[in-house]
């Protein structure tokens, strides 16, 4: 029991004096934290798709989830619950608490089943590398259902690649419940089993011969079927449990000669599974309720058999709970001027909360265009990013399916965007690298080695068939010469940062040391260190950065490279006759690379463009790379970045800004080829302030705030427009990114304000001040008072009224709000 405590103990004590002492010993001590860190985070709710789906860190293993329907009347079954939906019929849904290494709790509130779920995912102590897992689920009937009312419960578990997986029965006990065996390469040999906690079951009655010798059947025992699924089809198993249950319906009509449901048994009684135990890839369990219910499933690795029991599994919830409220009090604790009050405390955990309950695992191929969007048809820019469907691209062969791969990753909303977002990334990582840094590495790695041999990294990883029928076909394909802003630098950066304050995992570890008592929250205080191992020891930093760094740096090159502007062809008077850059693979309408999608840019587009924003990321990457050469003694690099650095910020000026306009604006050439801004004033505008590029005494740094200020311009009181209100194109066209507020572009200038603009001296500090306390505000209170009206939080907040729009559910970037709240950035 005490195992996990005695480890941290030793750990810390023993390195640090062997460390001094041996280097080797050190260096397995240090691979003995690595491994711990990585088995803590093998097992989660990493199926983000799904109203509950349990799966490892292994691409070809064991999958688990939930289904389940109301049986009253057969009227339900077609809407078996099982991907999360965003349907008229279902409430709110989400994570009140959540961590990888530790479980969390979620509330289903579905209205339409008439029945509110809560469900704990729970990892369990007793397990050396918290290999073992539970999930507990209580149903409660929603005002106004009946009492009696009746819910099928399903648990599956499927199996890709090796491996065996059967149901078992103890048939000598009758009452016994069946479970389910298996075991694979990675994961051994696992049992799991359920336990019913409390709740009624329906009963029937049946009569063989006459009424008197009727014998009433109580169904308080589980129903199960094995069967065998095409491994392309495994993933629908919403469709694999609704084609059973038809065929039961229709055999059972054929043989009882009868064409109408009504003169069936009842649903509850007829929608059972028909109880056939094999060794096949697909195992299913089912339990049927009347009522309110409770029940637990229990992943045992077997060495650890009947360890695991209901108290066990309860004292961690509890444990779990007051850790996770813990943690988050010291993490993010609410700033003034907002009071530290439970309702914004309820608000930010959830936010929080759910951005961490939406990282997924995903595994698979994407499709690839076999040539760049430019390649293709020169100049012809509505074929760029393809209205095609990707079946017909790879008949005909422009496309191909890339290797398998694996992407660790949160993701933007669990019912509409359950993927990878390579511009959504970087933000997700920031709140979640300051509650768990090393699991932000993990991500951070994942996605880095997406990185192809040229150095690309597509902007949308769709992998696999389960992703990919989410998506419209004809945007399934992914350009290689597409790029996205490179988000992912901005976590790096957040790393470096708080790895340069960082001293000492404080209270956490000496926590960890010196606690006593109990042993369930032992893993509670080993999460705590495992979380900031990489701050903790420095070699593991240096160890990681080094293995980042061929990648970052082809990246690097990818984007110079492929997305050079073309200084040459046209006349232009700049510092530097290379710096200057354009997003590929834009159409008239759109710009999806950039990730401001319908931001107006220059009409018609043209290869002579140059995009401020573009540039900005650009300085910004340069300068994130260039520390990560000078921290690895890289100085070659480090003095080559400098240089580029140093030309872009000069370029940045003589390309970017426009006197007359006073504006950071994208540039392109008028139909005689002489240079001209395009100036669209908004969040492009604005991204020299955001990324910090400017000094704190740069006269353009005045303009840029007197511009967001305005209230005829960005301003607003719920938050900073995307596109100025005075802009022709304001409101306009689908009106995505001309006008709305989005919380990730907020946290940029707030962030930006707070770091470099308040807390230095400069003309400009005291109007920054202002801005920044003001703005913090309004952005709060609009994620705030649209999540206390809806309990949703939104995609984008409209810019004339602050109400919510767009995708719900967007627990994406919209949860830095947390960040804002707490002043942490
Ligand atoms: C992390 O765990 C997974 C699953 O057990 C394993 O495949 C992988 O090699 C481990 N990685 C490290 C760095 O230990
Ligand atoms: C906020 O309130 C909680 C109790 O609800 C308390 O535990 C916590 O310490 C408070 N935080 C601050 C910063 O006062």
């Amino acid at each position: 029991m005490s195992s996990s405590r005695s480890w941290s103990r030793s750990l810390l004590l023993t390195c640090i004096s062997l460390c001094l002492l041996s280097i080797a010993r050190c260096e397995s001590l240090l691979d003995d934290v690595v491994k711990r860190s990585n088995d803590s985070l093998l097992w989660g709710a990493y199926r983000p798709n799904l109203y509950v789906g349990v799966r490892p860190r292994i691409p070809k293993s064991l999958m688990a989830g939930l289904m389940w329907t109301n049986v009253d009347t057969y009227g339900s079954i077609s809407r078996i619950r099982h991907a999360c939906e965003q349907s008229e019929d279902m409430g709110y849904y989400g994570w009140d608490s959540y961590d990888a290494r530790l479980g969390g709790h979620q509330v289903i509130d579905d209205y339409g089943m008439g029945i509110k779920l809560d469900v704990d995912f729970v990892k369990l102590p007793e397990a050396e590398n918290g290999q073992n897992w539970a999930l507990r689920v209580r149903g409660t009937p929603k005002k106004g259902a009946p009492e009696d009312i009746k819910t099928a419960m399903f648990f599956y578990t499927y199996l890709e690649g090796e491996g065996i997986l059967e149901i078992q029965k103890n048939e000598e006990n009758e009452g016994s419940r069946p479970y389910i065996v298996g075991e694979t390469p990675d994961l051994g040999t696992f049992l799991i089993a359920t336990k019913n906690r409390f709740g009624e079951h329906p009963t029937f009655l049946t009569a063989p011969n006459n009424f008197e010798d009727a014998e009433e059947t109580v169904m308080d025992s589980d129903y199960y079927i094995s069967l065998n699924v095409e491994e392309d089809d495994i993933w629908k198993m919403k469709d694999v449990l609704l084609q059973l249950l038809d065929q039961k319906i229709r055999i059972d009509l054929q043989a009882k000669g009868i064409t109408s449901l009504e003169d069936l048994p009842p649903a509850f009684e007829e929608l059972v599974l028909p109880n056939v135990a094999g060794n096949t890839n697909v195992q299913i369990v089912e339990k049927v309720f009347e009522g309110a219910f409770e029940f637990d499933i229990i992943y045992n690795s077997v060495p650890f058999l009947n360890v695991v029991t209901e108290d066990v599994i309860t004292a961690q919830i509890e444990s779990n709970k007051a850790a996770f409220k813990e943690r988050f009090e010291q993490t993010f604790p609410i700033a003034a001027p907002f009071k530290n009050e439970s309702s914004l405390q309820l608000f930010s955990q959830r936010a929080f909360a759910n951005l961490y309950g939406g990282i997924g695992y995903f595994y698979g191929n994407s499709i690839v265009s076999t040539h760049g969007v430019e390649d293709a048809e020169d100049g012809d820019y509505e074929f760029a990013h393809g209205f095609e469907n990707a079946d017909m691209k790879l008949q005909e062969g422009t496309a191909k399916l890339d290797v398998e791969r694996t992407l660790f990753t949160a993701t933007p909303s669990r019912p509409h965007f359950a993927r990878g977002f390579y511009w959504d990334e970087g933000f997700h990582l920031i709140p979640l690298g300051l509650w768990d840094t090393d699991l932000s590495l993990e991500i951070l790695q994942s996605w880095f080695s997406l990185i192809d041999e040229k150095g690309w990294l597509g902007r949308e990883q769709i992998l696999g068939p389960e992703a990919r029928s989410q998506v419209p076909a004809e945007f399934q394909t992914q350009y290689p010469d597409i790029a996205n802003p490179p988000t992912l630098i901005l976590a790096l950066k957040a790393f470096i940062e708080q790895m340069k304050s960082y001293s000492g995992a404080g209270d956490f570890a000496e926590r960890a040391l010196n606690q006593e008592g109990d042993g369930v929250s032992g893993v509670t205080s080993e999460a705590d260190l495992l979380r900031v191992s990489h701050l903790e020891f420095p070699e593991l930093t240096t160890k990681f950065l080094r293995s980042l760094y061929p990648k970052l740096r082809k990246h690097y090159y990818w984007f110079r490279d492929t997305q050079a502007g073309d200084l040459e062809s046209w006349e232009r008077d700049a510092f530097s006759d290379v710096e200057g850059y354009r997003w590929r693979g834009r159409t008239y309408e759109h710009c999806l690379a950039s990730g401001l999608d319908d931001y107006p840019r220059a009409q018609p587009p043209s290869f002579a463009e140059l995009h401020v924003d573009l540039m900005s990321w650009m300085i910004s990457f340069t300068k994130n790379l260039r520390f990560v050469a000078e921290f690895l003694g890289e100085e070659e690099d480090a003095a080559t970045f400098a240089e580029y650095e140093n030309n872009m910020m000069h370029n940045l000026d003589d390309l970017h800004w426009d006197e007359d306009t006073g504006m950071y604006c994208d540039a392109s050439v008028d139909e005689y080829d002489d240079p001209l801004f395009v100036c669209h004033t908004g969040y492009v505008s604005l991204m020299p302030l955001m990324l910090g590029l400017l000094p704190s005494d740069s006269p353009k740094l005045g303009r840029l705030l007197e511009v967001l200020r305005d209230e005829d311009e960005l301003w607003s009181p719920y938050g900073i427009r995307s596109l100025s209100r005075s802009d022709r194109f304001y409101g306009q066209g689908e009106n995505y990114w001309r006008g709305p507020i989005w919380i990730n572009m907020n946290y940029m200038v707030l962030s930006s304000l707070y770091k470099n603009y308040m807390q230095v001296s400069g003309p400009y500090q005291e109007l920054a001040t202002a801005i920044y306390n003001e703005l913090r505000v309004n952005v709060v209170n609009t994620v705030y008072r649209e999540w206390a009206r809806s309990g949703i939080f939104y995609e984008q907040y409209n810019s004339e009224t602050g109400v919510g729009q767009r995708t719900k559910g967007f627990t994406g970037w919209t949860s830095l709000v947390v960040n804002i709240l707490s002043e942490q950035y």
